[in-house]
């Protein structure tokens, strides 16, 4: 990202608000609502909500299997929001995408088809410190299943990934190597390109978790060196119910399917079945149509935005975030300043001395500020710093500076009324 060309700084909250209802509502008290929680889930622009209802209007049938226009147009929407995801990542095919339930589900596919088909006891899947609970658990699960040990990068003193320690924890037993692109927690960007040099050095494959990272910077498989990617509706603007894999094809045709039933077969005898080709093998049953289309219209959405404006103008945000967090006494954000890592994300978790991130959140919460509090499925994370939990403000393109001055005039009024009242 930074050697590239500065980007003009636009402000897209100015331009964006119209297309979300939602953030025009007022809160509590008739004050203005400000929701900060992007990175939980995002909101959805009314081009998305159009998509959803054009669909179930016009179109709804179901894909792939019959014959009449319905089904057609259903599954030209639903293979064109494959197609766009495709574009949207930088594969080579569509066919390289798996449409799943989530991201959750994506890194689960992977670690119980291409992990059980190809770890022996012993193996070892390479993670970081910082991985959401989804990307730690499923190989936790595999780890039981073929007994291969799991290791785990740790941090810099400013909370980015320590790529020395991650280099020195790469064995010739190293199989794969998974973490975040942009963590959630700290916020950090990590330096997907370096790893997957020294993956794929080691004979290891590299699977990116881009959750918190597609709806805010340009993604882009080929760039980033990696072999598997997945990234999650929700997040990006998009439904819920929604998300998705890519997988370099050579490695999706070598993988057995995932689950079992109608839509991801050949043929069906009463003992013994054939698989369809890519990415159908991956997709049984009835797939969710609606939310595909939609997700197809999230990343129609954030393209016409353009993805670099996107993060320019998110930069700007994360300063003005941190100029104002810095300045409240005994807080302390975690993860690397803007100072530090110009391209991080725009959002902060942090916690403030004497007071508990779910007393913070509740008294914004009455102020019609909504953020998260708790430990944003990252517990060892949240252990390393020797804390359980951490208050979190997420920023998107929508979000204006005056709602960042707002949230912390209320956080500072909230953090002395707690320590007032304890
Ligand atoms: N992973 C989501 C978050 O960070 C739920 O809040």
């Amino acid at each position: 990202m930074s050697s590239a060309a500065p980007v003009a700084v636009v402000d897209l909250a100015a331009q964006t608000r119209p297309d979300f209802p939602l953030l025009a509502q007022t809160a509590c008290l008739g004050q203005p609502l400000i929701y900060l929680d992007h990175a939980a889930t995002s909101q959805k622009p009314r081009q998305v909500l159009s998509a959803l209802q054009h669909y179930y209007d016009h179109d709804n049938a179901n894909v792939h299997r019959g014959a009449h226009q319905l089904s057609a147009r259903a599954t030209e929407g639903f293979e064109g929001a494959r197609a766009k995801a495709a574009v949207f990542v930088g594969a080579s095919s569509p066919n390289e995408i798996v449409f799943t339930r989530n991201a959750s589900e994506a890194i689960n596919l992977v670690a119980r088809t291409w992990g059980e088909a190809n770890l022996r006891p012993g193996d070892e899947v390479l993670l970081t410190v910082m991985e959401h609970h989804s990307n730690l658990v499923p190989w936790q699960l595999l780890s039981d299943r073929t007994g291969c040990v799991l290791r785990h990068a740790g941090l810099t003193d400013s909370g980015e990934l320590d790529l020395d320690d991650l280099s020195s924890k790469i064995t010739e037993r190293t199989r794969l190597v998974s973490l975040v692109q942009v963590s959630n927690t700290l916020g950090c960007l990590n330096p997907i390109a370096a790893v997957a040099e020294l993956a794929h050095a080691a004979g290891a494959l590299l699977l990116v978790d881009a959750c918190q990272s597609l709806p805010h910077l340009p993604v882009n498989v080929k760039q980033l060196g990696a072999d598997f990617l997945v990234g999650s509706s929700h997040k990006l603007c998009g439904p819920t119910g929604m998300g998705f894999l890519w997988g370099r094809e050579a490695l999706l045709e070598a993988m057995p399917p995932f689950l079992g039933g109608g839509e991801m077969i050949q043929d069906v005898y009463l003992d013994h079945s054939s698989w369809a080709g890519l990415p159908h093998k991956f997709e049984a049953g009835t797939p969710a149509i609606g939310e595909a289309i939609g997700m197809g219209a999230a990343l129609d959405y954030l393209s016409g935005l353009g993805l670099d404006r996107i993060h320019a103008w998110e930069q700007q945000l994360t300063s003005h975030l941190f100029a104002r967090l810095q300045a409240i006494d005994g807080l302390t954000i975690l993860g690397p300043t803007p100072q530090q890592q110009p391209d991080r994300a725009a959002l902060a978790a942090f916690h403030v001395e004497g007071v508990h991130a779910n007393d913070i959140s509740a008294l914004l919460d009455s102020s019609g500020i909504c953020i998260r509090s708790g430990h944003h499925c990252t517990q060892p994370l949240h252990r390393h710093y020797g804390i359980s939990s951490s208050a979190r403000a997420s920023l998107s393109f929508t979000t204006t500076l005056e709602e960042i001055d707002r949230f912390a005039e209320e956080l500072q009024g909230s953090i002395s009324f707690l320590r007032e009242h304890s």
